[in-house]
């Protein structure tokens, strides 16, 4: 396999690579990808387009493992999966948060893809960014049932029974995978790095919406504060992202008015 870097092009490295012939398919792709160590002193950013054999399926995850297997193993992103489950494979995809796995070539309906690291997270390094405030922002919100008759890290006792219509209120929430794609499309995480995010606050309504649970003094603290659940203003570019059909923007919504309810029930 022959491996070409033209010289003399700082911003921009094109890496020609010997394709093998396939049988059933030879069309190529050019996949444009972010390149930056922020660590790594001198280290620009930049994006390194790469030819990539395009194989009937083939996703953008694949688009990248294909890339580091043949032509550039330094290159990073994070997958697990492959399925759409673990929600590890966020990246921005021709300028859209999407999930790579999850994303085939063929629909993009291109020749050309651009694949970048989310937007309102930092970057570690390429396409790979840092989740930390985001499973912060998650777990601030207490994202689990509260008993107070145990005490809240103990286990209950017995089943607690649920109607299909108390189930159903808060169901569509517990599709979430923590991908963080909502989270990177929002305007105001790009505004408000404390602002908890769709992601957190759909979860707090989930639970806090959850007949079992007895813990809304205890979260409320958190989603009624300057960085909870008032901060949005209902952009919708969250639950237009989302993966997994959540709608993480009306969650916030109802969140709101669940605030507004307990705030001046009467005693
Ligand atoms: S609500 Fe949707 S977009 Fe947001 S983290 Fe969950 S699955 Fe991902
Ligand atoms: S690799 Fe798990 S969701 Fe994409």
């Amino acid at each position: 396999m022959v491996v070409e870097i033209k010289q003399g092009e700082p911003v921009e490295k094109i890496l020609h690579v010997s394709v093998p012939t396939l049988a059933t398919d030879t069309r190529t792709i050019l996949l444009r990808v972010y390149r930056h160590n922020p660590n790594a002193r001198g280290d620009e950013p930049r994006m390194v387009t790469y030819r990539v054999p395009c194989t009937k399926g083939l996703t953008v995850l694949d688009a990248l493992l294909w890339v580091k297997e043949h032509v550039d193993n330094g290159l990073a992103f994070r997958y697990s999966c492959r399925m759409g489950i673990c929600g590890s494979c966020g990246m921005l995809i021709n300028g859209k948060p999407m999930l790579g796995c999850e994303t085939q070539i063929s629909e993009l309906g291109t020749d050309v893809v651009e694949v970048g690291p989310l937007t309102n997270y930092p970057v570690v390094r390429d396409v790979a960014t840092d989740f930390t405030d985001f499973f912060s922002h998650h777990n601030r919100v207490r994202p689990y049932l509260i008993r107070k008759e145990n005490g809240e890290d103990k286990p209950v006792e017995k089943e607690l029974l649920q109607t299909e219509e108390q189930k159903l209120e808060y169901y569509q929430f517990t599709m979430c995978i923590m991908c963080g794609l909502c989270d990177a499309a929002c305007p105001i995480v790009a505004m408000d790095r404390e602002f908890l995010g769709p992601q957190a606050l759909a979860q707090a309504y989930r639970f806090a919406i959850d007949s079992r649970d007895q813990g809304w003094t205890e979260r409320a603290e958190v989603v009624d504060s300057p960085h909870g659940c008032f901060r949005c203003e209902l952009a919708g570019s969250c639950s237009a992202v989302c993966p997994k059909g959540v709608d993480p923007g009306m969650g916030v919504q109802l969140l709101k008015r669940e605030v507004l309810k307990r705030r001046f029930a009467r005693p």
